[in-house]
């Protein structure tokens, strides 16, 4: 402590904002947004409903919900201009990093988004386009890497059975998007919904409090998701997980490298700076992967490895005092990938998920009033000191 600045590496110990979305115990593993218990929400409503509710503060009426999915739905295409984006990039390169720089040249297109004056039309106009438009960019981008057409969204379809017939279909032949799949998916995206002030949430709130538009806010939260310490952390787990299958599925070996003083090897999907004792979210992905393995008839070998892993962890006490439990990327990567996603995307789904609470939060900060974020820092560097001439240096 100096004067009146407060250290706080990593803001541990700062809370950034006041927020009416969403509720975290880390003690007693509760999530709620807008008081309502994620076991509910993930059981029983649409995605859309959620985002709804996460954005606008309350579950929507039959009427409201109606006019919510159409005003998305009619926004589902992208500018045919952004093809050219995508031909620009190189084989090979991540969709995080496209879906960032897609959604933020999205202002290029929708000048109406960046009207300083913000009024309610624009704002919502820009709420439903970026809804409509980023399964669409992650669609396409997924299509782009593997060189196959892009496929247009067909609106007779809801919003997950969208994203899955772009992600899937080919011109070549008939598709129909599997229900079980489009159910998981639906529960997967709104166990990702929102989640108080993390990394990515935070990152968008200060980006929008320079009055940043919306678009560009939430490239930044999608940049912020990439790090593998926060979403990026999904790809992480399954290439871990296989990396400990490849070795032979010693999971004794790894924890004892997570645990080695020297140079800890980070076990990724495990810890949590909020939630100490278990994340709600991983034990819903938990049971659901289970159940979406067994009625696709898929078996996934890493999924006995991380149940593996998890039990051993659990047991020890390096582990335990540490308080590191199995977060929610540890076991959704392993249901993503038995959708038939591939890798690379799995960050991308977490982006998909985390859209409404990045628009709600950027809603909210707005509505408060909130000041341009600048904070202060404690300066340990050189003492004043006189400019010397090159030459004698
Ligand atoms: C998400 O904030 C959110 O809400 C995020 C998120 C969301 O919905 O937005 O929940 C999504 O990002 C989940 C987290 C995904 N990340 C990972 O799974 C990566 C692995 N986990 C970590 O790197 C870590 O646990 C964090 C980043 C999640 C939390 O880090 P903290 O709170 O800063 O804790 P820390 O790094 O200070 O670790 C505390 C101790 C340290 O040991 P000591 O120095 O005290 O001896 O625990 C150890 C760490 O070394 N530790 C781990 C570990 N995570 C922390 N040791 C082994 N494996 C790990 N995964």
């Amino acid at each position: 402590q100096t004067g009146y600045i407060t250290l706080d590496y990593g803001f541990k110990n700062t809370g950034s904002t006041s927020s009416a979305i969403t509720f975290l115990d880390g003690e007693k593993g509760i999530l709620r947004y807008r008081g309502y218990p994620i076991e509910q929400l993930a059981e029983k409503a649409e995605f859309l409903e959620v985002a709804f509710l996460i954005i606008y503060g309350e579950l929507p009426t039959k009427e409201e919900y109606e006019e919510f999915k159409d005003a998305i739905v009619h926004h589902t295409l992208v500018h045919e201009d952004m093809k050219h984006f995508l031909e620009a990039y190189p084989r090979g390169a991540h969709p995080m990093g496209v879906a960032a720089s897609m959604v933020c040249s999205l202002s290029t297109f929708y000048p109406e988004s960046q009207d300083p004056n913000r009024p309610k039309k624009a704002i919502d106009l820009t709420i439903h386009r970026l809804l409509a438009k980023l399964p669409t960019i992650a669609a396409w981008s997924h299509k782009f890497s593997k060189r196959h057409p892009v496929v247009y969204p067909n609106n007779k379809y809801d919003y997950t059975e969208n994203f899955l017939y772009m992600m899937f279909s080919m011109p070549t032949e008939e598709y129909e998007p599997d229900p079980v799949v489009a159910k998981a998916l639906n529960k997967l995206l709104i166990l990702h919904a929102d989640h108080e002030q993390n990394c990515s949430a935070s990152t968008v709130r200060i980006v929008g409090s320079s009055q940043a538009n919306l678009y560009a806010s939430v490239a930044a939260g999608v940049t912020a998701l990439w790090g593998p310490l926060h979403g990026g952390a999904n790809q992480a787990v399954i290439e871990m997980l296989e990396n400990i299958r490849k070795d032979g599925g010693d999971t004794d070996k790894w924890i004892a490298k997570a645990k080695d003083k020297e140079d800890p090897f980070r076990l990724m999907g495990f810890g949590h700076r909020v939630y100490k004792n278990f994340d709600p979210r991983a034990t819903i992905i938990k049971k659901a992967a289970d159940d979406v393995l067994d009625k696709l008839g898929v078996v996934d070998p890493v999924l006995d490895i991380a149940k593996k892993l998890e039990k051993v962890a659990l047991e020890d006490e390096y582990f335990v005092k540490r308080g590191l439990y199995p977060n929610v990327d540890f076991y959704s990567g392993i249901i993503y990938r038995a959708l038939g996603i591939p890798t690379e995307m799995f960050t991308v789904m977490f982006a998909l998920g985390r859209l409404p609470g990045w628009i709600g939060q950027w809603k909210e900060m707005i509505e408060n009033g909130e000041p341009i974020g600048r904070p202060r820092q404690v300066y340990k560097g050189a003492n004043k000191r006189d400019y010397v001439p090159i030459e004698n240096r």
